[in-house]
Order: C-alpha cells, then sequence, then structure tokens
C-alpha cells in the first residue's frame, strides 16, 4: 500500500468511498471545490496491487491547524493500518503543529482509532450531525516534531 496526494483526477474513486462509508457523502462538486482551494491538501492510499484507492483522508489548513474533512478506508482494507498512515500523512504536512476533527459519538472505530494515536477529547457539539442526527465529539492532536541539537 502507498499512501500519496490525492488530486482532482481522483475524484471518482474518492466519491465512490465516500458513498460506500458515509451517510452523507462529499458530491463531485464539493471534492471540485475543496481541490480548487490552495488551503486543502488530501492523501489516497493505494493498493499496490491493483492500484485502486482502498481509502482516503483531507484536510483544511489553516493557523497551523489541519481540520480533518474526513478520512475512510474501504471495508475489505480496515484493520491492516491504511487509516493510521493516512493520518501519519496529514500529521507530516508541512506547517500543520495540531490536527482536529469531529467524530459521531456512536462511531467506536473512528474513536477507537483516534484514540490510539493520541488524540484527546476536547468537547462535544450538540447534534452536529443529521441523517442520523447525534452529537459530534471535538478531538485534536498536537504534533510533536522531532527537535535537532
Ligand atoms: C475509521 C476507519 C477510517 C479506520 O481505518 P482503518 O484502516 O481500519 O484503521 P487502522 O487499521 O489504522 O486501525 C488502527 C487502530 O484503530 C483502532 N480501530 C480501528 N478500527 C477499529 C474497530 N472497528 N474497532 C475497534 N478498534 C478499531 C484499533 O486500535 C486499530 O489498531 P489494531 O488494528 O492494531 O487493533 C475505518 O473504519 C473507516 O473508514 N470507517 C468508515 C468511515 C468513518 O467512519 N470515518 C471516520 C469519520 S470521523
Amino acid at each position: 500500500m502507498t499512501v500519496r496526494r490525492a488530486a482532482r483526477e481522483d475524484i471518482s474513486a474518492l466519491c465512490a468511498l465516500e458513498r460506500e462509508c458515509f451517510s452523507e457523502p462529499w458530491s463531485e462538486r464539493g471534492f471540485e471545490d475543496f481541490f480548487a482551494l490552495d488551503y486543502t491538501a488530501a492523501f489516497a492510499a493505494v493498493d499496490d496491487g491493483s492500484g485502486d484507492i482502498v481509502g482516503y483522508a483531507g484536510m483544511y489548513i489553516s493557523g497551523g491547524d489541519g481540520d480533518i474533512t474526513n478520512i475512510a478506508v474501504t471495508e475489505n482494507f480496515r484493520r491492516k493500518g491504511v487509516g493510521s498512515a493516512l493520518i501519519d500523512a496529514l500529521k507530516d504536512f508541512p506547517g500543520v503543529e495540531r490536527l482536529l476533527l469531529e467524530v459521531r459519538e456512536s462511531n467506536r472505530a473512528a474513536r477507537a482509532l483516534y484514540e490510539k494515536l493520541g488524540f484527546s477529547v476536547d468537547g462535544v457539539r450538540k447534534s452536529f450531525y443529521s441523517s442520523p442526527r447525534e452529537d459530534a465529539v471535538l478531538m485534536s492532536l498536537e504534533i510533536k516534531r522531532g527537535q535537532k541539537c
């Protein structure tokens, strides 16, 4: 599996992942708008055998904060480290000092992933999600870069 920058050419594969993973998937237009901005970054996890995109993650970047839009891994490739590798790519992005995200309160898999990677809970946003209506848990991770002496 290889993680690389995602781009406009990947939109149809990213839309397929969104439809598989979310009740309110991002549209093609949503991705077009996302990639048109100069303060966004997205990464794709590509299966080395098939060349298929099996996961992706994206973020908006502002003042050292990487605000994660979404992370999704296709079902057959879960629990193989793909989600962790995608978060690592976001963490390593130049200028990003902190990652922020919201997650559905009931999303045990995603919350377990974020907790394992060291994210902490900052609060709850009531009824943030629709379809179905649900609270969001707000989480963040301060990124400690290796320091040279
Ligand atoms: C959440 C998601 C991205 C995780 O991706 P993944 O590739 O399976 O994650 P990883 O393999 O890197 O998992 C790392 C760790 O996270 C935790 N974890 C991941 N999925 C888990 C699950 N279903 N149950 C419990 N813990 C889980 C485990 O600690 C795991 O380590 P382990 O496998 O050694 O036990 C994936 O389940 C997914 O795409 N879900 C649907 C979309 C979604 O909910 N996205 C998040 C929106 S906020």
